[in-house]
């Protein structure tokens, strides 16, 4: 089988598809034959070796996958030959609080990822695929969809009504307006593009700001009388000041993303605001078990933005990079 990999040093000219053998699989292991994969900026910073500079090579890049499961190891009971299932971000986090050995198996990175014709995964790091979408659409939800669920349900509690700003329109963002429309919440989006903070209001954002056009975004959503209860901050340290500054009095920050880098924050309105700030790490297996039923039963589509063929990964990568609008796929097989 194939897989794309890093074998000797970083960078996206370096990534090889190659042959690498199948390993039998242990007792309670599946085998998947993965049809989809969808890439995130973390993938990006690993493949440049911005994420670590020391990773386990050769090494399979991508966390995020979706796949039909073709072969069962001894004392398998949890799935069946034939089901699309996702393996989870970090496959060894079930419940309750992550591990650091947990952390360290996240795939893709310290621990073999996906982007491979097949994988071998525990039965109990994987989850089922919703049954209304596309391989292309379930390989979208792993780390992205997840990390949403976990910072504005599970950790900012999240209430029908309440106002989410989210800053940008990649995967992240993007499952931020989805999600928090979804479940009631009103959405104000900043993006460095007018034609994309349409495409945003068309998915449920009810507001945008342009944060180019309008660098002060902070005083404009003063201006237009909204105070977020909650921040899903994916900027970082050059976003972060005007994310403090924006919140209400007691609302929540959900520390996810640094693609701004550089910048500088005050501190001080975070305490004076009484604000609660979650660094969010993806999340666990039940939390994405609670986020497919609720994309089931809303019948939520993600936002695909382009697919790419396996033998294109640097182009999809750089595509990535260059800002896509959602989620950018690789077609497996
Ligand atoms: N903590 C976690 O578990 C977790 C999980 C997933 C992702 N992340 C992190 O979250 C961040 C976003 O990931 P992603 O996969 O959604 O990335 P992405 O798809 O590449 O999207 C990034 C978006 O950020 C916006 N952006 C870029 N530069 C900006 C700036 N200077 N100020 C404000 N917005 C800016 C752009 O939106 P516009 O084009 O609309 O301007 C861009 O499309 C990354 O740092 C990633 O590592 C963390």
């Amino acid at each position: 089988m194939r897989a794309a990999q890093l074998t000797g040093d970083f960078g996206l000219d370096e990534l090889k598809i190659r042959e690498a053998a199948e390993r039998p699989l242990a007792p309670g292991e599946i085998r998947i034959r993965v049809e989809a994969v969808s890439l995130n900026y973390r993938d990006l910073l690993v493949v440049k070796g911005l994420y670590a500079r020391k990773l386990p090579f050769p090494l399979t890049i991508c966390s995020d996958c979706a796949g039909i499961v073709t072969e069962t190891g001894e004392g398998v009971t949890r799935v069946k030959a034939g089901e699309r299932v996702s393996p989870c971000f970090m496959p060894g986090w079930l419940t309750g609080a992550v591990t650091e050995a947990a952390a360290r198996g996240a795939l893709g990175a310290f621990a073999d990822g996906v982007l491979a014709e097949t994988i071998a995964m525990p039965e109990t790091g994987v989850v089922a695929a919703p049954a209304h979408l596309t391989a292309e659409e379930a390989a979208t939800l792993p780390c992205a969809a997840v990390t949403v669920w976990h910072a504005l349900v599970v950790r900012c509690g999240l209430q029908p009504g309440d106002t989410v700003l989210t800053i940008g329109t990649g995967g992240v963002s993007l499952f931020a307006v989805q999600i928090a429309s979804m479940l009631g919440a009103r959405v104000v989006v900043l993006s460095s593009s007018d034609a994309k903070l349409e495409r945003a209001r068309a998915l449920g954002a009810t507001e945008g700001i342009n944060y180019v056009t309008t660098p002060d975004w902070d005083g404009e959503l003063k201006k237009r009388g909204i105070a977020p209860d909650h921040v899903v901050e994916v900027g970082g340290t050059a976003t972060l000041a005007k994310s403090i500054k924006s919140a209400r009095m007691g609302g929540n920050l959900a520390l996810i993303g640094n693609v701004s880098g550089g910048g500088e924050t005050n501190v001080i309105p975070a305490f004076m605001k009484n604000l609660t700030l979650h660094g969010v790490f993806v999340g666990s297996r039940e939390m994405f078990e609670a986020l497919n039923a609720a994309v089931s039963a809303h019948g939520m589509r993600p936002v695909v933005d382009r697919v790419f063929p396996f033998e294109e990964i640097a182009a999809a990568l750089r595509h990535l990079e260059s800002g896509a609008f959602g989620k950018v796929v690789v077609r497996v097989s």
